[in-house]
């Protein structure tokens, strides 16, 4: 009986669209997961009908660490409970997670519930954030964004809430047309890639992104 079993990943997919290259690395993903031993729990927040705008039932009495948020939050916290990993997919929108998934944490990662507590219950879980870049690997943004999500992701949020392993991934080259800022900080917009060219340009981009996924799964700690 290998480690993994009865483990549980939750797979949020941050996108609008079913057909967009997020949705596709966080099938990817999921495949990943279950042929490791995971069982997944694939959340696709606009699929689901997700709203990521704050509304009064999810603010309710500040001071009540105990309170009782809207139905569909606590629903959500229930599946955050429930995982041992946490593996947000989304694009990268202005160097940072879309509006979807920053209301995602806003309106379900809540006082009492995600942080607040001497014990934090989300304490033990592990975190892997994978964003992808329409930038091209060698735009000079790249770290940049790189910084950004380790401070803004895995600290202002994730350490935030007691989860201490939580990593952040960008996966650049996501757009078929090469983009990158040249030294003067215009945006040049290349060719797009075609036939053999394509399909090895994503291959090559799906082959990192599960690269990075085994190298989160390999770095799990087993329990003595
Ligand atoms: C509103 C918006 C903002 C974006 N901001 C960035 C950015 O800051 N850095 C970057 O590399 N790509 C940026 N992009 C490009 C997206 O990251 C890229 O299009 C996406 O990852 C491609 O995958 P998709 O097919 O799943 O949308 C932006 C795209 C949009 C629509």
């Amino acid at each position: 009986m290998s480690h993994n079993d009865s483990r549980t990943a939750l797979i949020v997919v941050s996108h609008h669209r079913a057909d967009s290259l997020t949705a596709h690395i966080a099938r990817r993903t999921a495949t990943q997961l279950e042929d490791a031993g995971y069982a997944v729990d694939l959340l696709d927040l606009t699929a689901e009908g997700f709203d990521p705008r704050m509304n009064t039932a999810d603010q309710p009495d500040w001071n009540d660490r105990d309170k009782t948020y809207s139905p569909e939050v606590e629903d959500h916290m229930r599946r955050i409970l429930a995982a041992d990993l946490i593996i947000p997919v989304f694009p990268i929108y202005w160097g940072y997670a879309p509006a979807l998934l920053k209301g995602w944490v806003d309106r379900v990662w809540n006082y009492g519930f995600a942080y607040g507590r001497s014990k934090p219950k989300l304490a033990g879980k592990r975190m892997l954030w994978l964003g992808l870049a329409g930038a091209t690997a060698d735009d000079m943004i790249i770290p940049a964004i790189q910084t950004m999500l380790d401070t803004q992701l895995s600290g202002a949020i994730a350490y935030y809430c007691g989860v201490s392993d939580s990593r952040t991934v960008v996966l650049p080259d996501a757009e078929e047309r090469p983009q990158r800022l040249d030294a003067e900080g215009k945006l040049e917009i290349g060719d797009a890639v075609q036939g053999a060219a394509r399909d090895a340009h994503f291959a090559d981009f799906e082959r990192k992104a599960a690269e990075h996924v085994s190298d989160f799964l390999a770095a799990d700690r087993v329990p003595a």
